[in-house]
């Protein structure tokens, strides 16, 4: 169910009707209030505009050709030419009741599907995942939910950082720490920030270890099987630790989905020989650079993008562009989305227009740097420890979880230990991906406790708390929410919003998933809990002397709202429960 779309082809055929010129954008929008209607038709201004012609004659012209009788009751004509359309209460009432009693909420599957292959999360296997990986990691699986649900066919690729020169550091450390009978689950990787620590350290200070690890990384990118065992065993100990940090944030993202840097190993050589060949690198001081003038400073020097060092090693860009040839040529994607820290901006900049000109990357395929801003202290600067160290993920999440807790127990409840934990858990988890969702993505946010952890205001404890309180209403009612299919009639000014409101899980998915915000659908969850408390409090559902048709009308619209907020934060991967 998409009334924008149902309007813009009815807009469009008027339009025709109305002799406007083909290309006219029928420019339909939500009305932002409802004395402006609930859509908005506003072509005839732009079209006067290239017609130089009177925009409310014009406006007229379309409305005599508008064919909208199947769903509105008044269309007028508003302010220099603003078409206002007043949605039928019928049309509304029975597109709830069809939502209602559809699996999916009446939201269509995509026509033409694509195929999009989604880059997030990716954290570098050197170290823990820390804050820094949050954003990647939420933003980039909510995108995939939302695509998945419109029918899309998603690839996941957690592209893990899991080859460079850390990594010989890290597995001459880890030697000499199993050598000296260290135990690795329980001692040596247990805390990798300790480890990458120590290791670093002795890279350092120790006299012989810093050439001892460079000798490794050339053996291990040379294929030597015992600094290959080493590197495996230290990959496979630094996924499982992020692995725990996804099953604590309840991302969708497996062990099936890592397509880390080194998946991309055997191609490397072929990728240089084909810029070389196509004159699209050159060589400067040893190393092979693409010199990219549509990337010129100020001076017109071109931006040189290394994909070559001197040494012959290869570098995050070279595994970059292949990655481009596996996802567009061999997966066949018609888009690709990567969900990145907005500091890697040039970089992808330069891989697209590199992979373009090297046919790395077909025309037809959508290239999607979907960068975001950073997360803040309350002092505005990266958000730090006390003590001015990375936070690391599992802690914040750990510390989330018992802040929920705490606030928790300040309310009366009679819910068992296990099932107050239970809760605190989803709202811990929650309020931290809400909060850092319900942001517009490319900007910086500061991190704040009080705030994401609130009952009141547009946070997830809020929209949890509202949708307990409709499934409160179905268990005093008695009435088994899974058939309810009564008949649904908008009368209240308060119904009618709720019901428009409901009516547009679709329009903001598009936008969601065209744009890869997923603030938006953060936004309207929060707007449809707003509706439903103000609808709740001038209509009563249970009250006694309420008719049985209008109670039962109700219901359906509490249902519904009930399930698009359960439909809709599980888009985001947030999680529900039946009391708080
Ligand atoms: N591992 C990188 C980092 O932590 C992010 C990788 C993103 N994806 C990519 N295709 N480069 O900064």
């Amino acid at each position: 169910m998409n009334i924008r779309t149902i309007l813009i082809e009815k807009a469009i055929a008027a339009m025709a009707g109305a002799g406007l010129p083909e290309d006219t954008n029928p420019a339909v929008t939500q009305s932002t209030r409802p004395q402006f209607g609930d859509y908005q038709i506003n072509a005839a201004m732009g079209a006067a505009k290239k017609m130089k012609s009177n925009p409310r004659e014009l406006a007229q012209k379309i409305i005599d050709n508008l064919d909208v009788s199947d769903i509105a009751q008044k269309t007028e004509i508003a302010g220099p030419g603003f078409i206002n359309i007043h949605l039928k209460p019928e049309f509304l009432a029975q597109s709830v009741q069809a939502a209602n009693s559809d699996a999916k909420l009446a939201v269509n599957e995509h026509a033409n599907p694509q195929k999009v292959v989604v880059d997030y999360s990716s954290p570098n296997l050197a170290k823990e995942m820390h804050v820094g990986h949050l954003r990647s990691t939420i933003i980039g699986d909510s995108i995939v939910r939302a695509l998945e649900f419109r029918g899309d066919t998603v690839v996941r690729q957690n592209h893990m950082g899991d080859w460079g020169t850390q990594f010989g550091m890290l597995i001459a450390h880890l030697e000499d720490q199993i050598s000296q009978g260290v135990d690795l689950d329980s001692v040596a990787l247990a805390d990798l920030e300790t480890f990458y620590r120590d290791a670093k350290k002795r890279f350092d200070d120790e006299e012989g270890f810093a050439d001892k690890a460079r000798n490794y990384v050339v053996k291990l990118q040379g294929g030597d099987a015992h600094c290959e065992k080493l590197w495996k065993l230290f990959i496979a100990t630094s996924v499982k630790h992020s692995e725990e940090v996804y099953k604590r944030l309840n991302v969708t993202l497996t062990q099936a989905d890592i397509m880390a840097e080194s998946a991309y190993n055997a191609e490397l050589n072929d990728i240089i020989s084909l810029l070389k060949d196509k004159n699209i690198a050159v060589e400067s001081q040893g190393a092979q650079v693409v010199f990219l003038d549509e990337l010129a400073n100020k001076d017109g020097e071109p931006s040189a993008f290394i994909v070559q060092k001197s040494g012959g090693g290869f570098l995050y860009a070279t595994t970059d562009l292949a990655a481009c040839d596996y996802r567009s040529n061999k997966l066949g994607a018609d888009r690709i989305l990567i969900f990145v820290d907005a500091r890697q901006n040039l970089h992808f900049n330069q891989v697209e227009l590199t992979a373009r000109k090297a046919g790395l990357l077909r025309d037809e395929t959508s290239y999607e740097f979907c960068p975001f801003g950073t997360m803040m202290g309350a002092d505005n600067k990266p958000f730090k420890t006390r003590t001015g160290g990375t936070v690391k993920l599992a802690d914040l999440l750990e510390e989330s979880i018992n802040r929920a807790a705490a606030k928790l127990a300040e309310r009366e409840s009679d819910l068992s230990d296990s099932d107050r934990s239970e809760i605190a858990r989803k709202v811990g988890i929650g309020a931290v991906k809400y909060a850092d969702l319900s942001k517009h993505r490319t900007s910086d946010y500061i991190f704040n406790w009080d705030s994401m952890l609130s009952f009141e205001g547009a946070t997830a404890p809020y929209l949890q708390y509202a949708y307990t309180r409709i499934r409160s209403i179905f268990r005093k009612s008695g009435v088994d929410a899974a058939t309810l299919n009564s008949d649904v009639a908008i009368v209240e000014p308060q119904e009618k919003a709720l019901a428009l409101k409901l009516l547009q899980l679709e329009e903001v998915l598009d936008l969601m998933i065209s744009e890869a915000t997923p603030h938006v659908l953060c936004g309207y969850l929060y707007e449809l809990a707003s509706l439903y408390m103000t609808f709740y409090e001038a209509c009563p559902v249970l009250k006694e002397g309420v008719e049985p048709s209008v109670r039962d009308s109700r219901l359906v619209l509490c249902n519904l709202v009930s399930k698009t907020l359960e439909t809709g934060l599980d888009l985001l991967g947030i999680e529900v429960m039946e009391q708080m």
